[in-house]
């Protein structure tokens, strides 16, 4: 008998952007950047839907894989918009956020042992997963590469251990978007490889030029890829916690399962919501979309003002500038700025230690506020460059 836990549970920390934000309580007047998602409230429609709901009792469990009608829906905006389709009998999950289909996928498929490739830098909210499953992770740097993942590199790193590549476009934390041409030679790689493809795309709604390009069209990856999505970024809706899984059928079914024990199903409430938000609302993206790009270009054109050397995102919320010139690792970096300049950021060694060297800062804030706190880091960087 013993009270001592899971090692691989005891090796979990606390998030390094909720620390940097949790820090912010001994700051109340400092600006806060570091936060991922739209400051714009949930849409009118999408919250009355929600309301309905709860008015009509319908307040129960639904289906383990979500209602049908919502993964008809979900079919519906994917095919429509990029061109792929998933059958909503058996080959989509509805989640508890994108969070919990990350969850499932990856203790669907991992095994100890087994390795993950993740382009990196990367959001951190996938290592941990992995590591509880005691996979490991292997990254593949795309520093050099304009944080685009090349397809040279990917497949040197490459083993009988690797069960997974995992992809995240438009990229937390670099706001980068995979150009076609990079993705064609990914998929021309990966075809041949006996390896699972993850693509999260919760972010493919704020693409702010060019169209965004998906994984899941490429016909030739479709039995081995999975497609993570919801309707946080979206539709402004992080706090119903609706997500999306997609996948091949035969191994869906037991994805189904891993989902169905952790949870028994998402928020029957907020699955109403995200019907309302995939039909009636499923322009709200684009509408916030206008306010992004405006708030991007104004960030981008203030930091490159600065000296700054920065990849200007085309999609996310994020922007992601190289603090090498200062001097310090971008956790002292954050915490300087914090302390002595009154702005939040987020160290982008957060994102793997490929992000070393970056700070994230979100413009998923008003205009007013992303003014004030561009005034504060300028101000900030004259006083540590004297
Ligand atoms: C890339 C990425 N995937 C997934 C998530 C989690 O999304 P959800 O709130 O739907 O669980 C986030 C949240 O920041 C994210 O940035």
């Amino acid at each position: 008998m013993s009270l001592s836990i899971n090692p691989r549970a005891n090796t979990l920390t606390v998030p390094g952007i909720r620390q940097f934000s949790n820090q912010l309580v001994n700051f109340p007047n400092a600006i806060n950047l570091t936060i991922g998602q739209p400051d714009f409230p949930t849409p009118v429609a999408v919250k009355e839907a929600g309301i309905r709901a709860i008015e009509q009792n319908l307040t129960g469990y639904s289906h383990n894989a979500g209602l049908l009608e919502l993964r008809e829906a979900v079919n519906t905006f994917f095919s429509n918009k990029y061109g792929f389709s998933y059958d909503p009998q058996n080959e989509i999950v509805i989640t508890n956020g994108a969070s919990e289909a990350i969850d499932s996928i990856f203790r669907t498929i991992l095994e100890e042992g087994d390795e993950v490739i993740l382009p990196a830098p990367i959001y951190s909210g996938y290592v941990p997963v992995i590591e509880l499953c005691g996979a490991k992770v292997v990254y593949l740097d795309t520093t050099e590469t304009g944080f685009q993942p090349s397809a040279k590199n990917l497949e040197r790193l490459i083993t009988e251990k690797t069960k997974a590549i995992l992809f995240n476009n438009p990229s937390n934390p670099t706001g980068v978007i995979i150009q076609k041409d990079t993705m064609d030679e990914l998929v021309q790689m990966l075809k041949e490889k006996e390896v699972f493809i993850l693509t999260d795309e919760i972010y493919s709604e704020n693409t702010f030029s060019g169209e965004h390009h998906s994984f899941a069209a490429y016909k030739e990856l479709q039995h081995k890829l999975f497609y993570i999505h919801g309707v946080s970024k979206s539709h402004s809706m992080t706090g119903w916690r609706v997500g999306f899984l997609m996948g091949p059928a035969t191994i869906m079914k037991q994805v189904m399962l891993v989902h169905a024990y952790n949870s028994i199903c998402a928020s029957l409430p907020a699955q109403h919501a995200a019907i309302e938000a995939l039909t009636n609302s499923k322009d709200t993206p684009s509408e916030m979309n206008v306010e992004y790009v405006k708030r991007r270009d104004y960030v981008y054109n203030r930091l490159v003002g600065m000296g700054f050397s920065v990849e200007k995102p085309n999609g996310a919320f994020y922007i992601f500038p190289s603090i090498k010139a200062f001097g310090m690792n971008s956790f002292d970096f954050a915490t300087k700025l914090l302390q002595e300049g009154g702005v939040a950021v987020v160290p982008g060694s957060t994102f793997t230690p490929y992000g070393e060297g970056y700070i994230r800062i979100s413009y998923a804030y008003s205009m007013e506020v992303l003014k004030e706190g561009l005034n504060r880091v300028e101000k900030f960087i004259q006083t540590i460059q004297k």
